[in-house]
């Protein structure tokens, strides 16, 4: 068999994305492994879900360190102790320094739900209704020092609807952040994806399929 790829799954909550991304591996989809889910609140209902999954989870509750650095540092101690090669935050909500980016360089991905640059931050689906955007969606991005700013390896597209609230746009854009992640983690474990400063080249990947998904009317 090809070599899995190693992961480690950083969450603060629900941990919907952590479960698509363990059934696109239980149905084959995603060459990799989740060696471990960590966890900064020890209530995450994401934490239930690697149980149920049968993954070993940790808590690793930030409000127990002095500091973000300490923070880190066990962060990047239970990593490596598993043997992670690639970083997956899904819903993490602490901003992540260069301390442990240098632990793990160009090997950590994020999901934000809006079409990056536009809407960093948090509270984006209702920030997206309220500016009256016609379209919003989903950023796959590798992490860099910024906030949701690192080069982006997939989009996804939906449309904004009048009648829309925060919360039915993020259902929206939710369904699509479940087809992206998977994927991207999958290209990764084929060795596909290559940074060029900014840009990011997915060899032999479907624009308009699987880059740059647009999904029409819901
Ligand atoms: C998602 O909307 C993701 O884009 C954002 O936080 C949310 C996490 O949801 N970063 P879940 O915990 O994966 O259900």
């Amino acid at each position: 068999m090809s070599h899995l790829l190693n992961l480690g799954v950083l969450i603060s909550g629900r941990g919907s994305n952590l479960q698509a991304i363990m059934d696109e591996i239980d149905r084959g989809e995603v060459a990799a492994r989740i060696l471990v889910v960590v966890s900064n609140e020890p209530e995450a209902y994401g934490l239930k879900r690697a149980e149920g999954g049968g993954i070993p989870s940790i808590v690793v509750n930030h409000r127990e360190y002095e500091s973000r650095e300490a923070f880190e540092e066990r962060l990047i101690e239970v990593l490596r102790d598993y043997g992670v090669e690639l970083v997956v935050l899904a819903g993490f909500m602490r901003v992540l320094t260069s301390h442990f980016l240098k632990a793990f360089p160009m090997r950590v991905v994020n999901i934000h739900p809006a079409l990056l640059p536009a809407f960093p931050g948090l509270g984006v689906q209702e920030k997206a209704v309220n500016y009256g955007v016609r379209f919003s969606g989903c950023t796959v991005h590798f992490v860099d020092e910024g906030v949701d700013a690192g080069p982006i390896i997939a989009q996804a597209v939906v449309p904004v609807f009048p009648t829309d609230t925060g919360d039915t746009l993020a259902e929206r854009i939710l369904r699509m952040e479940h087809r992206i992640y998977p994927k991207v983690i999958q290209w990764i474990s084929e060795g596909r994806v290559r940074v060029e400063g900014r840009r990011v080249f997915v060899h032999g990947a479907n624009f308009g399929e699987e880059i740059a998904f647009i999904e029409p009317v819901v």
